[in-house]
Order: structure tokens, then sequence, then C-alpha cells
């Protein structure tokens, strides 16, 4: 049994980041972790194999698709899907060996094994009881189950099975339209296999700027992904390795069968707090199961904090990272702190998908005067040499100030692109003040300016 000022439970991006930020202000700190490796769900079965995946078939997509094009003659290249895990496989592993070296540096303990909280103050881990005058849950998530689809982790299976499957399926079908569907979905349609997504509503990745779902949806449809939409899932079933999906078309009220090699189940998930032992310590919960914390992210049990996708909030790494770091800040008795206005979110197909802050649709719901900056990258030099002219950069601004509300983004680089609209959100900028930084020439940044400079006298290019 060992004493701590602070035990983290979970090592995933909320836990790990919050623990070395504990450690780096002088708290004596232990992570307990069951998994075999450190880096919860984003490291092992999320962020970082899924944009392994994704660079290795856009990779291909460029050879077969714009390599000729630039006079680029070669064999077109053959897919050897065993040394492709082996390359997100070796990812995955150089990542969490960084995690196990970061916290050898920072002199924290890895405690192996599932953790109970038996009472504030106290962690359980198999037969050994462990102290600490804080406890920060970071026990993230799990995929959400479908009633009528039971998955084998095979045939039928979640974003973990779809990282690893014993073969590219020649047909796959994605249930759920959100961000892992699109992900995986696009993975696999450039791997050859024809992907059917099978989305609940009408509209792609809910809760985006609408634009923004109508382009994406349009450029993936050309990219071969086939959409049912407005269709709820009834049951799946599984016979000689193939599955047969059941879906009733909601507006119609007619029910549809599906075959395919593999189903990808996507539609959301929950948070996982399985053997903490939350119940009997009355820690409130939110109707979603999440931990209900306060602005310190602590619980209502003095002492027990809770960080990322166990708590409310966007499901994202991020998130949870800038959580553990101002939890950390909290414990130590500094002012920790998030935005939670300026959280951007990216998909990373190609092209990538970005947003942060308001979109029209929450702006007119709040009934706010705003304005509208447009760019397509059609308009960027850069973007139409690289093939990626496709999309467009919107920058919404209030419509009195000028100050920055929102930003979408469709198009190349998109993730990296959205950072510059981030820094000037937390500034309070103005489009204006984007607007007159001077961008490099020939960059993707430049379709950010012309979007800003199209909040004012207009953009130059378009
Ligand atoms: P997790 O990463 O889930 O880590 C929790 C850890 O706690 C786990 O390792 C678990 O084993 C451990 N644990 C749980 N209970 C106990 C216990 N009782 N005792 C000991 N250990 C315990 N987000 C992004 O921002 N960008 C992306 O590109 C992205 N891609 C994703 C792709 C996929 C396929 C998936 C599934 C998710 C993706 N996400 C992405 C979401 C991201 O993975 C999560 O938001 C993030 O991992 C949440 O971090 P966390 O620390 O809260 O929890
Ligand atoms: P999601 O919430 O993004 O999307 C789920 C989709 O499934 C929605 O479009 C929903 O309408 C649909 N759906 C729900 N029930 C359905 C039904 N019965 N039939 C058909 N469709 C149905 O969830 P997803 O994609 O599973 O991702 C989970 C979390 O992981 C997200 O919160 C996301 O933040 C995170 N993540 C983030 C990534 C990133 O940042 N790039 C990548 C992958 C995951």
């Amino acid at each position: 049994m060992a004493s701590y000022d602070v035990i983290v439970i979970g090592a995933g991006p909320g836990g790990y980041v919050c623990a070395i930020r504990c450690a780096q202000l002088g708290l004596k700190t232990a992570v307990v972790e069951g998994r075999e490796t450190l880096g919860g769900t984003c490291l092992n079965v999320g962020c970082i194999p899924s944009k392994a995946l994704l660079h290795a078939s856009h990779s291909l997509h460029e050879a077969q698709h714009n390599f000729e094009k630039m006079g680029l003659k070669v064999a077109t290249p053959k897919v050897d899907w065993k040394q492709m895990l082996a390359y997100k496989q070796d990812v995955i592993d150089g990542n969490t060996k960084g995690i196990e070296f970061l916290f050898k540096k920072n002199k924290i303990d890895w405690i192996k094994g599932w953790a109970t909280i038996p009472a504030a103050g106290k962690v359980q881990v198999g037969e050994d009881t462990h102290e600490a005058r804080n406890i920060i849950i970071a026990s993230g998530s799990e995929p959400a189950s479908l009633p009528g689809v039971e998955v084998d982790e095979k045939t039928v299976v979640t974003s973990t099975g779809a990282l690893e499957l014993g073969k590219i399926p020649k047909s796959m079908v994605v249930i759920g339209a959100g961000v892992i569907g699109l992900e995986l979905g696009s993975v696999y349609a450039r791997l050859g296999a024809e992907v059917t997504v099978v989305e609940f509503l009408d509209v792609i990745t809910p809760g985006m700027d609408g634009e923004v779902q109508k382009t994406f949806q349009r450029i993936l449809k050309k990219q071969g992904l086939n959409f049912v939409m407005g269709a709820a899932v009834q049951k799946t079933e599984v016979s000689k390795g193939k599955a047969k999906v059941t879906y009733k078309l909601t507006k119609k009220d007619t029910e549809h069968e599906i075959e395919a090699d593999t189903v990808l189940v996507a539609t959301g998930r929950k948070p996982y707090t399985a053997g903490l032992g939350l119940d009997k310590l009355g820690i409130e919960m939110t109707q979603r199961g999440q931990i209900k914390v306060g602005a310190d992210w602590q619980t209502n049990v003095p002492g027990i904090y809770a960080i990322g996708d166990v708590i409310e909030g966007p499901m994202l790494a991020h998130k949870a990272e800038d959580e553990g770091m101002a939890a950390a800040e909290q414990v130590a008795g500094k002012h920790g702190h998030v935005n939670y206005g300026v959280i951007p979110g990216v998909i990373y197909t190609t092209p990538e998908v970005a947003n942060v802050g308001a979109t029209e649709e929450s702006l007119k719901t709040e009934g706010r005067a705003y304005k509208v900056g447009k760019f397509m990258f059609m308009g960027n030099g850069r973007a139409k040499a690289n093939f990626a002219g496709d999309g467009f950069v919107k920058i919404l601004a209030d419509k009195e100030t000028d100050r920055i509300l929102g930003a979408h983004i469709i198009g190349p680089a998109a993730g990296e692109l959205i950072h510059e609209i981030c820094v000037a959100m937390e500034f309070g900028a103005s489009a204006e003040d984007l607007a007159l930084t001077c961008h490099a020439h020939p960059t993707y940044s430049e379709a950010v300016r012309e979007a800003a400079l199209a909040c004012g006298d207009g953009p130059i290019h378009s």
C-alpha cells in the first residue's frame, strides 16, 4: 500500500495528461490502468490507429487517382493488408511506449489493474488499497450498443474490431453517419470495399453546419460511398460469416434488407464507469450515465474529480486533455480553466472537415445577428495545384461587432487551418483582425484570410 497526493484512474488522453501535469506541479502521483498499455482508447483503439489507416488508404487513393495526372508513372500499388496492420501496430506501440517514457521521466507510478473506489481517499486495485488525497476518474467511454444488433467483433464490429479485420471486406454496411462511421467507412471504401452507410437522420454528422453536411455528403458519394438516409436499423443477423442488416425507412414505414461481409456499428459511445463503485459512494450521475462535476471538475464527493469522456461534453481527446490539465491545476490549488466555447472538432477524411464555435443554425436559434464570410478552395492556388479544390472556409462573425463566433472548413488540411481561428477566438478577435494579417502565398491558410475578407469588403480571388 502506498500513499499519494493524486491517483488518476485511467491512462487515456485525459488521465495521462492530468498525471503528467500533477507531477509537474510537484504532486506525488500514480495512475491506475487496467489495459496492458497506456494511452487509453485514443492511442490503442481510437484516434491514432484510425489515423494510421486513413493515412495509408489515402496514400493508395493518391497513387490510384492523382499520380498519373502529375506524370508519375508507377504500377498501381497492391495492398498488403497484413503489412498495413503491422504499420498501424508500430504507430500504436511507438505512441503508447512514449507515454511510458513520460511517466518514468515525471516519476509517475503506473499501478497495473482495474481500480475500485471503496471510499473517498482510497483506491483499491486487486488486493492492494492505496491512499490518495485526491482521486481523478478518467475512465473514458465504450461503444454504445444498439438493440437487435449483436457485436461479435468479427462480422458485426465496433470501431475496435474494424481496426483489425482479418481481411478487407468486399462489402461493408456502416450503421451511423457520424465521425467513426465516415472515417472508417472512407478507409474501407478506398481499400476497395463497397460501403453503404445507413443513417437514422436525414443528414450526416448531426450537429455540424448544414452547408458542410451537404457538401461533405456530396464529396463522399463521389468517392463511392453509398448512403441510406432516414433509416432505423432493426436488427442484424449473421450466417456463414455474412451479415444481413434489416432497417426501416422511417418516412415510408417500409422494411428493407442489405447484406454485407462486415457491419460496423458506429452509433455513438457511452461513458465507462463499470466496477468503480460509484453507486456505493453516492456519486451523482447525469441521466446519460455521465459523472456530474462542478466547475472545478469535482464530483459531489469532496476529493473525487472526473474528466474526459466520462463527463459531459464532446467525446474528444483534446477536450479530455484540456480537462486533465485544468483539473490538475485545481488539485494543486491553482486555477484550471477550459474554454468550452473554443473546442475544435475535426473529421480526418479527405477532404478534412473542421469546425469550432457556433453554427449558423445555433446562431439562428439564439436569435443573434451574424454575417457569413465564405471562400471556396477553388480560388486557392495551392489547393488547385494539389487536386484539393473541393470545399470551402466559412467564418461566422457578429453582425455589429465583427467578433468571430465560429468557423466551418471542409477542404485540404482543415484540421490544421481551424487552429488559426481558435487562437483568434481565444483573443476575442474580429474577422477584420484575421483579414488584416499577412498570410504567406501560396498556402491553404490564404483561404482562411479570404473568408475573413468576405466578412468585410469581400475576398480578392472570387
Ligand atoms: P479513454 O481514452 O477511453 O481512456 C480511459 C482509460 O481508462 C482506458 O484505457 C481504460 O482501460 C481505463 N479504465 C477504465 N476504467 C478503469 C478502472 N476502473 N481501472 C483502471 N483503468 C480503467 N478523439 C479525437 O479528439 N480525435 C480523433 O481523431 C479521435 N478518433 C477516434 C477514433 C475512434 C475509432 C474512437 C473510438 C475514438 C476516437 N476519438 C477521437 C475519441 C477519443 O478516443 C476519446 O475522446 C478519448 O480517448 C477520451 O479520453 P479519456 O481519457 O476520457 O478516456
Ligand atoms: P456519433 O455520435 O458521431 O455518430 C453516431 C451516428 O449514428 C449519428 O449520425 C446518429 O444519428 C446515428 N445513429 C444513431 N442511432 C442509429 C440507428 N439506430 N440507426 C442508424 N443510425 C443511427 O458517434 P460515433 O461516430 O460512434 O463516434 C463516437 C464518438 O467518438 C464521437 O462522439 C466522436 O466525438 C468520437 N470520435 C471522434 C473522432 C474525431 O475527432 N475525428 C473520430 C472518431 C470518433
